[in-house]
């Protein structure tokens, strides 16, 4: 056949017959791709992997167990050939010709009809990878540049704008703690193809230096209140860039519904019909302890976990924490945004009955390259914070599930 590129095209298979020979490790990778593409898939094969069985088990392809034979082909409109039998591969790919049904083969590409490109998805879109003739065919090459693209469109490093679906609007993102790799692919995404993006000071900042220089970066923190509150101001910003029909990112730290006023974000935006997407974010609760050797629970340590708002003192009139029920609690507390209070907080656990030689360890700036940990017990943490001079943004967490990793540091006396 003389080498001319092959023309690319996308098979529209529901409910259309596709046969397939062999039930080896080819077919077991190529058959979730013709199920999902609603193909009406008959194979023929005497046996079959463990999955390509499951599959005819669940009814998701008819199986004959046998050898291929002459006729197999009848009313296919496509076919992977893909038996251990070169000699049976070629009977099949000759009756292919014959019936002009396209045809891949898993032993000679040069002998086939078809091509199977290296395929992936990313946002309703299908990446598809083939290479130009028989002869350049490196399949490992092809899979690679599949790769590339459909990682850079997953997580924005290759930006490609929804020119048709794109919306104005606004995307509160959930940024993780800190880490510019603990984003979600999603919210990178999002990010990359902004055109304003409103940050907080915690959150992944240093993604912020990689957006192209015509998005707008406004610092949340930096926004003039004048007659507003704080959140009202950052509001009213999200309204305003929003209405001018820009794509708003309001990239948050952690989640943006764990201590974070997204839902009031996202009332203020809908009170005057701004749509608006919530893309959940890795929370500092869990992921500052892990990043710190500590988990949250612990098999035979530690069955619940708890995560409080340490921004006001217990004593305060405005808390809603019960902390006297906290303190009879035998799991985890993890304590955000409580370094302030937590001379108060570890007080008033130890008043009701939590023992004051519970461990504690405050980690400061998870997941960032300044993270720290200092490990004390309730009773010593309030002089710890001082000596140490822990600072916000850290986590606290109290209980035995402190003392059981690895880098567990002896508590300060
Ligand atoms: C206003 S709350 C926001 C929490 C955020 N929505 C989340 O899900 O992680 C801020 C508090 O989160 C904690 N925090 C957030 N990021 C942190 C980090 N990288 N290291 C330590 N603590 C962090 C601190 O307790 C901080 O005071």
């Amino acid at each position: 056949m003389a080498e001319h590129p092959a023309y690319p095209v996308g098979l529209r298979l529901t409910g259309r017959r596709v046969v397939v020979l062999g039930g080896g490790q080819v077919a077991q990778r190529r058959l979730p791709a013709l199920i999902a593409a609603g193909a009406d898939i008959f194979l023929v094969s005497p046996g079959a992997t463990a999955s390509v069985e499951a599959m005819a088990d669940a009814g998701e392809i008819t199986w004959q167990r046998r050898r291929y034979e002459e006729g197999d082909l009848e009313n296919a409109w496509y076919a992977l050939i893909a038996t251990g039998d070169t000699e049976a591969n070629t009977r099949a790919s000759a009756e292919a010709e014959r019936r002009r049904v396209w045809c891949v083969r898993s032993d000679d590409a040069d002998e086939a009809t078809a091509w199977t490109p290296a395929t992936g998805h990313s946002e309703g879109v299908t990446v598809a990878v083939l290479t130009t003739d028989a002869k350049g065919r490196d399949p490992r090459h092809t899979a690679a540049i599949r790769d590339a693209v459909v990682e850079g469109l997953r997580d924005g490093t290759l930006v490609a704008p929804h020119h048709r679906t794109r919306m104005p609007g606004v995307a509160l993102v959930g940024g993780g703690p800190g880490d510019p790799d603990l984003i979600t692919v999603r919210g990178r995404r999002l990010l990359a193809e902004a055109d304003v993006v409103i940050a907080d000071r915690l959150g992944p900042r240093d993604l912020l230096a990689e957006l192209p220089p015509h998005v707008e970066v406004i610092d949340a923190a930096k926004i003039p209140y004048g007659r507003f509150m704080a959140q009202e101001a950052i509001n009213s910003a999200l309204i305003e860039h929003a209405k001018q029909g820009k794509s708003v990112v309001r990239l948050k730290g952690g989640d943006p519904y764990v201590f974070g006023r997204g839902m009031e974000e996202l009332q203020a935006l809908a009170e005057v019909g701004i749509p608006c997407t919530v893309v959940p974010g890795i929370s500092s609760s869990i992921s500052v302890p892990s990043a710190a050797g500590i988990p949250v629970t612990h098999r035979g340590v530690a069955h619940e976990f708890t995560v409080v708002s340490g921004h006001v003192a217990p004593d305060d009139e405005r808390s809603l924490v019960d902390w006297p029920s906290l303190a009879g609690l035998t799991g985890t507390l993890v304590i955000l945004m409580g370094v302030d209070k937590i001379g108060k907080i570890a007080e008033t656990l130890v008043a009701h009955g939590k023992p004051a030689d519970t461990p504690v360890a405050l980690v400061q700036e998870g997941t960032t390259a300044a993270q720290r940990r200092v490990d004390a017990t309730l009773a010593t943490v309030a002089e710890t914070v001082r000596t140490e001079d822990v600072k916000p943004p850290a986590v606290i967490v109290i209980g035995e599930v402190v003392k059981v990793g690895p880098t567990a540091s002896a508590p300060r006396e």
